[in-house]
C-alpha cells in the first residue's frame, strides 16, 4: 500500500555558489530546463520557458521575488509561478527548492515534479530555501 504523503523527490540542480546573486542558472533536470533564481529572499526554481512565447526566462532581469521575461516584459512570481505583468497570462510552474551541505559545498536541490498549488503550501518552500542564505 502506498503513502499518498510521501515526500517528493528531489534532484541535485547545482552548487549555490555557481548562480549568481540576483540572477539565474539554467540547469537541465532530467530532460527539463529549470531557471535556478537567487534572490536576497532566497533560492527559487521556475520552469524556464515563458508562458506568453516560450522563451528562456533564465535571461531574464531578477527583481525582488521576480523574474521578468526579456522578450515582452511579463513579470512572474517566484513563488507561485503567476504572471504579475501582461502579456502573460498563464503561470509558470514553480519548484519547490532545498537547500543542502554548508558553504561553497552548499547544493540546490529541486523538487522533480512542480509544485501543487491545490495540495501544498507555499510558504513552506519559500522558508525551506533560504534557511541556509
Ligand atoms: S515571450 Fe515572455 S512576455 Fe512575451
Amino acid at each position: 500500500m502506498s503513502n499518498s504523503k510521501e515526500s517528493p523527490k528531489f534532484i541535485k540542480a547545482c552548487r549555490l555558489v555557481d548562480v549568481p546573486v540576483s540572477g539565474s542558472l539554467k540547469v537541465d533536470l532530467e530532460g527539463t530546463s529549470v531557471a535556478i533564481v537567487r534572490t536576497a529572499e532566497g533560492v527559487f526554481a521556475i520552469l524556464d520557458a515563458c508562458s506568453h512565447a516560450d522563451v528562456l526566462l533564465s535571461e531574464g532581469e531578477v527583481e525582488g521575488c521576480t523574474i521578468e521575461c526579456w522578450l515582452h516584459g511579463s513579470q512572474f512570481d517566484l513563488r507561485t509561478g503567476a504572471p504579475l505583468t501582461l502579456p502573460a497570462v498563464v503561470a509558470v510552474p514553480v519548484y519547490e527548492v532545498r537547500l543542502s551541505g554548508e558553504g561553497d559545498d552548499t547544493v540546490v536541490e529541486v523538487a522533480a515534479s512542480p509544485t501543487d498549488f491545490s495540495a501544498r503550501s507555499n510558504a513552506v518552500t519559500f522558508q525551506a530555501a533560504t534557511k541556509e542564505l
